[in-house]
């Protein structure tokens, strides 16, 4: 008995002391998912599906999935692989502008890449017309770069921006669309393809007026676009969905016009034996009435690569993030800070939260809770577009010179309800993932997380015109509840906090890195996609080449300073820089140190990485600070540009610190320099 009460004190004293400390430090894992599960009405809504099969998929009448855009691994597998091709931008036509040479340039991945979050990674998103795709600086960060190319000359003139000029004017999707018909808002009637090709409009460079946003959980949204217009009916007055399709059809199908496809991909695409095999796997019922009406058109076309990126868009998810494990059960998924972030993101702002959950529900944290995933959505549709007072992004300056208006503006769903009650309202995003994103908003006017964070803790409005539209959000500037000051209030403390649940809570480093463990795949072609002669035998004995897409195309961009990116090729500058010796010295032991100077004294940038590759030494002669040997044995250093570029004029200075087993009276060698990231 004694014994028993003396067991029992300890026991209740314990129980006293970890609720204080729960007090102090926050919920514990269990309470907090218990209130998160309160505020959304059930954590099953927050989550993930485990399989693809169970992801929202359109349906039929009935309520069972379509059958023609059900997901499957071989639909997914060809809409992720045409994703990526830059075979399929074949529609540059040269009488309306468009540049030869960037034919077959560029792909979705060029905008949309896995390294940044399913953004472009830039600001002003750039695909054919285009050059590079990214490069690592010294600490092994990844720098998205797309480029314009030099040789267009018309975007040299505007005086938006200086140095390397930009862009033709192409505005947003509807723009494209208003051009060929006149504006939609009056009395419209359904442009024929050629109708939207043939603006002219399209052809120099192929970039967006707006920041491109992630791909991520795209299947969630019953609207795409950021003022909605993938999904909208066809009878909308912006509306342009001639088969009814849901959002994600919708949008696949929006733009292929939008980024040089529509009508001249499927003649690519019928040529090669590859995507011959990708598209019998993927739509067999379609193979076998092309085979026996003899047409290959019936299989390969625009509405069969809509539906099969439909597919791969649609499995674009993330599905272990620390985020993902905690809601499954998994105490320590999420850090203290971080759960102190989530607890902020889930209570209201008017009871001393973010309020953060009331926009950014379901399981990509993309729209309201109760909003249904694909059709039938009726009443939650608007809930997802919100007036946040932010201003333009800096292509529509594009737009105003384009259209003679200088009081033209994005205002995001306006132009597609047409209702002046919906100016400036913009669809709410996927937070998944934004670590890798560098621009964040329509108009990518913030760089980081938490500056975006900060953004919604003031409540204050960054631009006059979207703040006086008469739209303007009060769960934006007013959260609180009227009378109460702007914004959320936070503590610096508080906005740290709800970062580190942004950042790191929804990040998970599958997306972006193989790993074979995780249910979540990467974005971008992986070393299983894209191993034939290992995962897909059948592809390599059609001529699939290991490590290139289908087409044997680079994969995202196949342009020079694309392919030094990615490793595929270097370009031998020893003739570009100018590599001057500064000193060298014997420093004791057989050791000699070697100073040079490399400056580029050319018009061209040299861009990438140096690599220095020091000839004629055996294998004797060490390079202490090297970065290993060539194929051919020769030892090389490589120099991580500031910016990834050496500009014209600029020098950087480097050492190279020899050892040499026996010690010789002196070393001769050449020097030749490649500029390029892979190992040379
Ligand atoms: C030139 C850059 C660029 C290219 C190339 C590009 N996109 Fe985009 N993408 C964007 C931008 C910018 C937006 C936002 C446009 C808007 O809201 O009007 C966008 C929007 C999207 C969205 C909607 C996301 C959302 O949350 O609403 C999807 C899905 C998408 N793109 C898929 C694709 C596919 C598929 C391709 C290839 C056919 C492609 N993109 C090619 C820049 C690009
Ligand atoms: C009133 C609805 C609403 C609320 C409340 C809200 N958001 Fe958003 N959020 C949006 C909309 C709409 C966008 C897209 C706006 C745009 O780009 O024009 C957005 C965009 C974002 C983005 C940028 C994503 C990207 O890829 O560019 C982040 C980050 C974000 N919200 C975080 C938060 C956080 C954190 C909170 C809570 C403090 C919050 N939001 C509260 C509606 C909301």
């Amino acid at each position: 008995m004694k014994l028993w009460q003396g067991q029992r004190v300890p026991a209740l004293l314990m129980a006293f002391l970890s609720c204080g400390i729960a007090a102090a430090q926050g919920d514990s894992p269990v309470q907090l998912r218990r209130f998160i599960d309160e505020q959304v009405g059930g954590i099953s809504k927050l989550r993930v599906p485990d399989n693809d099969a169970d992801l929202p998929q359109p349906k039929l009448p009935g309520g069972s999935v379509d059958p023609k855009f059900q997901n499957t691994e071989a639909k997914r597998y060809l809409g992720k692989m045409l994703f990526f091709d830059p075979v399929r931008t074949a529609r540059i036509l040269p009488e309306f502008g468009g540049l030869p040479g960037v034919r077959q340039t560029a792909s979705c991945g060029s905008c949309h890449m896995g390294e940044a979050a399913g953004k472009a990674g830039t600001l002003l998103n750039f695909a054919v017309g285009g050059e590079g795709r990214g490069y690592t600086d010294e600490s092994g960060n990844f720098i998205a770069r797309r480029r314009p190319r030099a040789e267009l000359p018309k975007l040299r003139a505007l005086p938006l921006f200086p140095g390397d000029a930009l862009v033709d004017e192409l505005p947003t999707l509807t723009d494209v669309y208003e051009q060929a018909v006149g504006s939609p808002a009056r009395g419209r009637k359904l442009p024929s393809p050629g109708q939207l090709l043939r603006t002219g409009r399209l052809d120099a460079l192929d970039s967006v007026g707006r920041n491109s946003p992630s791909v991520i959980g795209a299947a969630f949204n019953n609207r795409l676009l950021l003022g909605g217009f993938a999904g909208e009916p066809d009878s909308a007055p912006g509306g342009l969905n001639p088969f009814d399709f849901t959002a994600v059809e919708s949008v696949a199908l929006l733009l292929l016009d939008a980024h040089r496809m529509l009508d001249f991909q499927s003649a690519e695409l019928q040529r090669l034996p590859t995507y011959r095999k990708l598209f019998r796997d993927a739509f067999p019922e379609e193979a076998a009435q092309a085979d026996a009406a003899g047409d290959l058109n019936m299989l390969i076309n625009d509405v069969t690569v809509l539906r099969a990126t439909a597919t791969f868009l649609r499995s674009a998810v993330t599905r272990n993030t620390p985020w993902d494990r905690f809601l499954s059960g998994e105490n320590g998924a999420m850090t203290e800070r971080q759960r102190r972030g989530a607890k902020l993101f889930f209570t209201a702002a008017n009871q001393g939260g973010a309020g953060c959950y009331s926009c950014h529900s379901g399981p990509m944290l993309n729209k309201q809770v109760n909003d249904p995933d694909v059709a039938g959505a009726g009443k939650f549709v608007e809930e997802n577009f919100h007036n946040l007072g932010l201003g333009d992004h800096p292509l529509q300056a594009l737009n105003i010179a384009a259209r003679k208006d200088a009081n033209f503006r994005d205002d995001g769903r306006r132009e597609i309800t047409g209702l002046d009650s919906d100016a400036f309202k913009f669809r709410t995003l996927t937070l998944r993932q934004l670590k890798d994103g560098k621009f964040f908003f329509h108009n990518g006017s913030f760089t980081n997380v938490r500056d975006v964070v900060n953004y919604f803790n003031r409540g204050i409005p960054q631009d006059a015109g979207a703040a006086g539209a008469g739209t303007l959000s009060a769960r934006f500037t007013n959260p609180r509840g009227s009378g109460m000051p702007a914004g959320l209030g936070l503590s610096e403390a508080q906005v740290d906090e709800l970062t580190d649940f942004l950042e790191n809570a929804l990040y998970d480093p599958a997306l972006v890195q193989y790993d074979p463990y995780s249910s979540t795949r990467t974005l971008e072609p992986n070393e299983q996609d894209l191993m034939y002669s290992k995962y897909r035998p059948d592809l390599a004995a059609l001529g699939a080449r290991d490590g290139r897409m289908p087409s044997g195309l680079p994969r995202s961009n196949d342009d020079a300073l694309s392919r030094r990116d990615m490793g595929l090729e270097f370009l031998d500058v020893t003739n570009v820089v100018t590599v001057t010796p500064v000193e060298s010295n014997r420093v004791g032991a057989g050791r000699q140190e070697d100073v040079y100077r490399i400056t580029n004294n050319t018009a061209a940038p040299v861009d990438t990485h140096l690599l220095l590759i020091v000839r004629g030494v055996g294998d004797q002669v060490q390079l202490e600070n090297g970065s290993g040997r060539t194929g051919s044995r020769e030892p090389y250093q490589r120099l991580f540009l500031p910016d990834g570029v050496l500009m014209p004029g600029q020098s950087i200075t480097t050492r190279l610190l020899f050892r040499q087993q026996p010690q010789l009276p002196s070393l001769s060698y050449g020097l030749t320099v490649l500029s390029g990231q892979g190992t040379p």
